[in-house]
């Protein structure tokens, strides 16, 4: 459109200067239209490019919408034709394992009876993974990752959809699977039965470490083991820009420190007793997705810094246990912090002295909750019609990170000095 109007604008104006004399003039005025509308399209070309270059590319098919969770998932709807086993009736819930390596549940171990032994306050629930007892089932329980072969499934059976991967990485199967799923099992505060990696229990008896003679032996700043090296949430490119400014000594597959799987736990420890700060950085941000990259240091010495959703709170962390890259500008504000409270012990040890109150709980407790809810004659009928679970889980809630933008500006370094 443009270019044509260019065209016009040309060959009216020259038509007006000299131009008198038919068919060569014509073609004149026609190679100089054709000559504007190819440059104009060269340069809009060439701007798009430029553009493009300056964009920070983000791997993201959705834009980092602002996430607004909801306290309920599911719609209910009336279906007077299901028929729930009567109460009181022990309720089967059937691991649906994609092989006979798999333990998701981690229930296999239990002493039988499990919820008895889980010391649930409904205990009235059978587990198996008996796949010839799928009719029998009062709840099959599948991974979302390996959903395995579809059994037929009865009415008043719940279908439970687990996933302990983050929304960038895990999501709704579709075919066959498409509405087949009534309950969901994740990390996710939302979901039917909230499971997180952990949670945080009060100690019964407070322990009595002396953090502040823990903290004044420890010589070294800034540790991450890391075995991903390339992720979602980009937090390779976060940390190469926080080791400009602070020392970062990075442990395992990613770093020049290895340590092997064999060796986790002694790595652990060491890194424990010599490094102030640990960094717990999600693979992906995703909307209450806080992993074991967090949880396995709450019950060590040492301070978490983490860089995950923005509201550790929602799955029941404080904010004064831990030290959030969303509440710094840039990492050159964090690496700041963190060499201030590498100086003031008094500060720093106020991120520890909690652990002497709290610990972290036994998450299989969920499956108590799952156990109750079955043997709940009130919890309504209610499924995820297709699409629906994908739009719950995964729509909005894979999240760009929003600090990876540090270009610097040479000129302005003064700035922060004139006022
Ligand atoms: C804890 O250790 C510090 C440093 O060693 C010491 O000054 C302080 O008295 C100790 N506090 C208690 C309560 O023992
Ligand atoms: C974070 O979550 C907590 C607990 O759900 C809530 O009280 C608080 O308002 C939330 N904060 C923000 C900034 O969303
Ligand atoms: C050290 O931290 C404590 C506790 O936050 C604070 O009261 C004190 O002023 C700090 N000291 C210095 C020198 O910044
Ligand atoms: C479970 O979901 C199916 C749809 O897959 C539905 O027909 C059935 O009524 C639901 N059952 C319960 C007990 O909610």
């Amino acid at each position: 459109m443009e270019e044509q109007a260019i065209g016009k604008v040309s060959s009216r104006s020259i038509k007006n200067d000299s131009c008198s004399a038919g068919k060569l003039c014509r073609t004149m005025i026609r190679s100089i239209a054709i000559f504007f509308a190819i440059s104009t399209l060269f340069i809009l070309i060439k701007l798009s490019d430029v553009y493009s270059l300056k964009q920070i590319p983000v791997r993201y098919p959705i834009p980092a919408a602002k996430v607004v969770t909801k306290e309920s998932q599911t719609t209910t709807y009336p279906d007077t034709k299901v028929t729930l086993g009567p109460p009181g009736k022990p309720k089967l819930i059937l691991s649906w394992t994609p092989g006979p390596g798999w333990d998701y549940m981690h229930l296999r171990d239990y002493a039988k009876p499990v919820f008895k032994s889980l010391g649930c306050k409904i205990d009235n629930c059978i587990y198996t993974e008996d796949k010839s007892l799928a009719d029998k089932s009062d709840a099959i329980v599948f991974i979302a990752r390996s959903l395995g072969r579809k059994p037929k499934k009865l009415p008043h059976q719940r279908w439970v959809w687990v996933t302990h991967e983050s929304s960038c990485y895990s999501g709704e199967a579709g075919g066959a699977w498409a509405g087949m799923f009534n309950w969901t099992m994740t990390f996710r505060r939302d979901s039917t039965i909230f499971t997180p990696y952990q949670f945080v229990v009060e100690r019964e008896k407070p322990l009595a470490k002396n953090f502040t003679a823990i903290a004044l032996k420890k010589t070294k700043s800034v540790a991450w083991m890391v075995s991903n090296c390339h992720t979602k949430s980009n937090r390779e490119r976060y940390v190469a820009e926080l080791k400009k400014l602070i020392p970062v000594d990075v442990y395992g597959g990613c770093g020049p420190l290895k340590c092997s799987k064999r060796d986790n736990e002694r790595c652990l420890e060491n890194i424990n007793r010599d490094y102030k700060f640990y960094l717990s950085f999600e693979n992906s941000i995703s909307t209450d997705y806080v992993t074991e990259k967090f949880w396995k240091m709450l019950d060590r010495d040492i301070v978490t810094v983490t860089r995950g959703p923005a509201n550790y709170s929602r799955v029941g962390i404080k904010p004064e246990w831990h030290i959030n890259t969303n509440d710094f500008k840039s990492p050159k504000d964090l690496a700041a912090y963190l060499k201030y409270l590498d100086k003031n012990v008094t500060a720093y040890v106020q991120y520890l002295e909690w652990k002497n109150q709290y610990t972290t709980g036994n998450r299989l407790k969920a499956y108590c909750d799952l156990c109750a809810k079955l043997n709940d004659p009130s919890e309504p009928v209610t499924w995820f019609r297709p699409g629906t679970l994908a739009n719950w889980f995964n729509k909005g809630h894979c999240i760009a990170p929003k600090d990876l933008n540090f270009k610097r500006r040479k000129r302005r370094q003064t700035d922060t000095f004139i006022y």
